[in-house]
């Protein structure tokens, strides 16, 4: 018998030969293989027309999220479930980082407006998203009540330590968005005939306003022309990655001029932004 043949030390340069095969052949599936765009909503009636569009979708679940991956015109997709607030869309944006490397994150939906020259199936494009939620307010004594003008935003990337103490982090961090992605939203914004599609500020939090003075505040501090609850977390968490991100959303209700929620709007949105991911596809491919 030819001991070489079970001797466990000579098996172990084949082993490697294999190895090295093997990781040299993922290596250029990996290079030939192109980073998806990851598509984000919160809500069914934001995600699910997309989820059903793209070619040969495949469903995934990580704990309570839902990823469908996909191709648009050929180029891999994932489209993420992300559920409703900040936290939920900003671990969705981890998972998705983590698990598809993606080249690009939009996160898109329904928004309610902040001034009253937007209407209802406008659709925002977020030249910057900030956080809505993250302030230190004044200091009133017990049966003073609140005033929000006198609420200071707080960066909580700014600094290492107490950010409510460290005056250099008094600023709203303003999480801009990628210029390849808002070009690519730019470019087809004569093809959408359901309202107008502008630049504007998101505002984000985990409040859903409805005290006017508030919304007003907000509009002449920040500049918000919308809000809702997910863009300036998936923002924060995408820059971490250093994943471009565009926030994209629609009025599905504002308040400033009395126009009340359509939950249609979101099928609205989750179309133009399918248009959105071609006409950036089109730009890598060029
Ligand atoms: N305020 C806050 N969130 C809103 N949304 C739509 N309109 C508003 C609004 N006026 C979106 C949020 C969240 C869900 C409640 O709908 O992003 O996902």
């Amino acid at each position: 018998m030819d001991k070489s043949a079970v001797n466990p030390m000579n098996t172990k340069p084949a082993l490697a030969v294999t190895l090295l095969v093997v990781s040299l052949l993922a290596a250029c599936a990996a290079r030939d293989t192109p980073r998806p765009i990851v598509v984000q909503g919160a809500m069914d009636v934001e995600i699910q027309k997309l989820a059903r569009v793209i070619e040969h979708a495949t469903e995934e679940h990580v704990g309570g999220w839902t990823f469908w991956r996909g191709t648009i015109d050929g180029y891999p997709v994932v489209i993420s479930k992300t559920l409703k607030g900040m936290e939920n869309a900003a671990a969705a944006t981890a998972l998705a980082a983590e698990r598809y490397h993606p080249i690009a994150i939009i996160n898109q939906g329904t928004a309610g407006g902040h001034q009253p020259d937007l209407h209802v199936y406008d659709i925002v494009l977020g030249t910057d998203a900030v956080n809505l939620g993250s302030f230190k307010t004044g200091n009133r004594a017990l049966g003073d009540g609140s005033n929000v003008t006198e609420w200071n935003p707080l960066d909580l990337m700014r600094s290492e330590g107490s950010a409510g103490n460290d005056p250099s982090a008094r600023v709203m961090r303003r999480f801009h968005g990628d210029a390849a992605l808002l070009a690519a939203a730019r470019s087809i914004r004569g093809t959408y005939t359901k309202g107008r599609v502008v630049d504007g500020v998101i505002g984000s939090s985990d409040v859903w306003n409805s005290e006017l003075d508030r919304i007003q505040h907000f509009h002449d501090a920040f500049g918000t022309s919308a809000e809702e609850m997910e863009a300036a977390a998936v923002a924060q968490i995408a820059s971490l990655f250093h994943v471009p991100f565009l926030g994209i959303r629609v009025l599905s209700n504002n308040i400033t001029n009395g126009e009340t929620y359509n939950t249609k709007t979101g099928e609205a949105c989750q179309d133009y932004v399918y248009d959105v991911v071609k006409a950036y596809v089109r730009g890598l491919q060029r």
